[in-house]
Formats: structure tokens, sequence, C-alpha cells
């Protein structure tokens, strides 16, 4: 391989990192050991060309399969290696995403991950389909990506033609992990005792959005001050898509009900740049509520 070569595709891999902090911190870092130092989001094991490539799926303009009325739609998803008709196409995690509603420009939230091995003529197959109560699901056109094309061209968001007009929009994510601890829960049991904390968490796009429960812990019992084991993996982060966090700490109730001790909202973009503990007052009605929630990346 020449220098440039080298560089070129060092630079490449640089572009599908997770983020810029994953990068080695020695920039001296000569053009023999570079080659050698895949940099990547998770790199699968046993060898340095495989990158775990974790995405979303969105559509635009999908056709109307029935006169006045939209598509209810869902995509199915397929790998396969290379371009002889005899491969059959094999489906990636569940296979498809959920179906949505009335929607002929459906943004989908399932992610996908999928290993691929640069250089190996890896192809994904794409069908979306509007799914009926009675009868067959329509199909609405298919299309299919040359994997390699879509690391290497398109910095991993790609829109392409679907057969049968409208387009599909393959868009890359970059999972962050997280660690949850609370402090000074309020008390809600009647008998003055601690509460039985457990957190809901949200996603949702723009600080007024709807949200999305990607998580729930489990209940920590009788705690004013509570600290998860879990790492809870939100795989949906794009960065730059103005998506915030919706933390809810609630009390577990089996006879009354779950109160709510407490939630906060914030832009998940800033805490994966910085990429440091963020310690949120919880905010509820109670306004002597000293309740806080922390975020460590994990
Ligand atoms: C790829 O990443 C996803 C999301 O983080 C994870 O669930 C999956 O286990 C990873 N696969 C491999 C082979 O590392
Ligand atoms: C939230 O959902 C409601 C009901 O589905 C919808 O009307 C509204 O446009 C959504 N808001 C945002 C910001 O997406």
């Amino acid at each position: 391989m020449t220098k440039f070569s080298v560089f070129v595709g060092v630079a490449l891999l640089g572009s599908i990192c997770w983020c810029a902090n994953a990068w080695p911190a020695n920039t001296k870092t000569t053009a023999k050991s570079a080659s050698s130092t895949t940099v990547a989001p998770t790199p699968a094991p046993g060898t340095q060309n495989s990158f775990n490539l974790t995405f979303v799926l969105a559509a635009k303009d999908l056709p109307a399969k029935k006169k006045n009325s939209l598509p209810d739609p869902y995509i199915k998803v397929f790998h396969r290696i290379g371009t002889t008709q005899t491969a059959d196409w094999t489906p990636i995690g569940a296979g498809q995403t959920d179906t949505l509603d009335d929607n002929a420009s459906p943004q989908f939230n399932n992610v996908f991950w999928f290993v691929w091995n640069k250089g190996t003529g890896q192809q994904w197959h794409f069908e979306a389909k509007s799914h009926n109560t009675i009868g067959k699901d329509d199909a609405l056109g298919q299309v299919d990506v040359n994997v390699d094309d879509y690391v290497l061209k398109n910095n991993q968001d790609l829109t392409v033609k679907f057969s049968d007009g409208g387009s599909l929009i393959i868009k890359k994510t970059t999972p962050v992990r997280i660690s949850l601890y609370a402090r000074n829960l309020p008390k809600m049991d009647t008998f003055g005792g601690a509460s039985d904390p457990f957190v809901e968490c949200y996603w949702r796009v723009g600080r007024e959005g709807n949200d999305t429960l990607f998580y729930t812990t489990a209940k920590q019992d009788d705690k004013e001050n509570a600290d998860w084991p879990d790492i809870i993996e939100f795989s949906n982060y794009q960065k730059g898509t103005d998506q915030y966090w919706h933390f809810k700490v609630l009390d577990h109730d089996s006879t009354s009900g779950n109160d709510i001790l407490g939630d906060t909202v914030f832009e998940i973009d800033p805490f994966v740049t910085k990429r440091a503990a963020k310690v949120n007052r919880l905010q509820s009605e109670n306004k002597d509520n000293k309740g806080t929630l922390t975020v460590t990346p994990a």
C-alpha cells in the first residue's frame, strides 16, 4: 500500500468513527501503525476490516396503492454476499421495521446492526410494503445497496430511489452507553419510608417532541439514593439531529400506581461531546424537590 492510500484508508475509517474521542490521542502515529490500528465504533472480533454498522431507515414519497389513501408502510431488510441469483437473501436483525400508519414519508425508529467486512461484496436489499388488514400487503418498491459504497462513498447517510417511486434513506446511528444514579429522592411512601425508585428512559426529537421509550430500569427497594447497575444503550443516536433524552424517575407502588418523583429533559449532542457526568435537578410539582438524577457515560 502506498503512503497515500494508507492515508485515504485511515481518513475513511475516521469518518465512520463513532466520535472524535475514539481516535487515539497519539497524533504522531506512523502510516504503518495507523493502518494496523483500525479504529471503529465496535470492531468485530477477529478481523481488522470488520466494522459493526448501526443504522435506521426512513422513506420519502412512497407511492399510494389505493386512491385517496396513504400507505401503512414498513420496510423489509436483507443482506447477502455478491450479486449472484443463487444466493439467498438473509434478514438483518428482526428483518423489518415496525409498521406506521398513513404515512408516505415515514421515519422508523428501529435500529439495525450489521457487521461490514470491507471489500467482500456485501449487498443489502430493502423492500417497502404497505400493510393491509385484509389480504396481502402491497409491494411499494425495492432497492439494493452495495455496502462498501454505502460506507465509503456516502459517509453512511444515503438516499436511494425505490423501484416504483419514492426513496429510501439509510442513516447511520452511533450507540451511546450510559448509567444512572439518583440522590435525595423525595419520600412518597404513605408511612414516611423511602421510595422504591426506577427510571423510564425516553428520547424525542426537539425539546417538545414526542417520547419514545428505549429503556426501563429495575426498581430499587427503599432508597433515597439509588445507583442502578445497568449499562443502558441508546442505539438511535444521530449527531446533529436535535435529539433529547427524557428521564422519568418513578416510585414503584403496586397498590396505588406509580408516582412520579421527578423528571428531566436535556439535549443529547452536548452530553456526547463532553463525555462527562451530568447532574440533573429533577422537576416536579413539589417546588422543594431536592432530587437529582446523574447520567454518566458508561
Ligand atoms: C453491534 O452493535 C449493536 C448496537 O450497539 C450491538 O447490539 C451488537 O451486539 C453489536 N454486534 C457486534 C457483533 O458487535
Ligand atoms: C406528537 O404526536 C402527535 C400525535 O400523534 C402529533 O399530532 C404531533 O405532531 C407530534 N408532535 C411532534 C413534535 O412530532
